[in-house]
């Protein structure tokens, strides 16, 4: 890590509910990523507490999950205790090119701060990506043009359905953009949309809920791979340690 990660975020709040809010990971989702894959490794960027990434590597994918919130990585590591994580942020992601495939889900990548952040982590994930790496983004952006991007503040109280009273909060801070303007700061990112869908299947897709998956595909060859993060190398190489907690 080269700078000091902030001391709460996101995954620091909600990480007590977090498997409540999401109980589970769509099948569908999994055939999908580990089809994308294939042999390849793949980065979930925000992996909380390893709802898709440890299911997938018990299917048999390599993945790493990254998080900067170590109450989140701790419950990951409580639930697959095997599962290759890494503590940092992934604006400032610690490896080079070694990814077959980015997975951002639950509109996770609209937990930056700002578009600047934004923008700066889309391209450093082109760089971790292999020549032929893809991104996968689940979101529920708007789909009509021209809303000003803006960063909002959520603080919901989840309320016991038992008592009635409100025994936690889930508290979020989101850049709000259409998915337009998303689409364009790809673009500009070294990504270019390959394919888009609502909902994990064609089945699903208008359930309540359901987010939009874009996958785009890497249009540059990105950064030289400077380190011995080369296609190929192991866990150790790529400082992913499996003993965070
Ligand atoms: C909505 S949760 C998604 C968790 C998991 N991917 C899933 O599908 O259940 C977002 C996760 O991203 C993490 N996160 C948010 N911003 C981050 C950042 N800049 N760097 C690393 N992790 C981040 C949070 O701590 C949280 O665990």
């Amino acid at each position: 890590m080269s700078e000091p990660l902030p001391d709460r975020c996101y995954g620091d709040s909600n990480a007590p509910i977090y498997d409540q809010l999401y109980p589970r990971i769509d099948s569908d989702c999994l055939a999908e990523i580990a089809g994308l894959a294939g042999t390849g490794r793949v980065l979930e960027l925000g992996v909380g507490t390893g709802r898709c990434a440890g299911p997938l590597a018990r299917m048999g994918v390599d993945v790493v999950g990254i998080d900067r919130s170590a109450a989140m990585l701790s419950l990951a590591r409580a639930n697959y205790p095997t599962l290759p994580l890494v503590r940092a942020d992934f604006s400032q992601l610690p490896f080079a090119n070694c990814f077959r495939l980015a997975v951002s889900l639950v509109d996770t990548l609209s937990l930056l701060a700002g578009i600047e952040q934004l923008q700066g982590a889309l391209q450093r994930i082109a760089n971790v990506l292999e020549p032929d790496g893809l991104l996968i983004d689940e979101s529920w952006r708007s789909h009509e043009d021209g809303q000003v991007p803006y960063v909002e503040h959520l603080d919901v109280p989840i309320v016991d359905a038992t008592t009635g009273t409100a025994e936690a909060r889930y508290q979020v801070r989101r850049i709000r953009m259409d998915q337009p303007a998303f689409d364009t700061l790809c673009a500009a990112s070294g990504f270019e949309l390959q394919s888009r869908h609502a909902g994990w299947s064609e089945r699903k897709a208008s359930a309540p809920g359901s987010g939009w998956i874009s996958i785009y595909s890497k249009t540059h060859q990105g950064e030289p791979n400077r380190s011995v993060c080369a296609v190929g190398a192991t866990h150790e190489q790529l400082g992913v340690s499996k003993n965070i907690s």
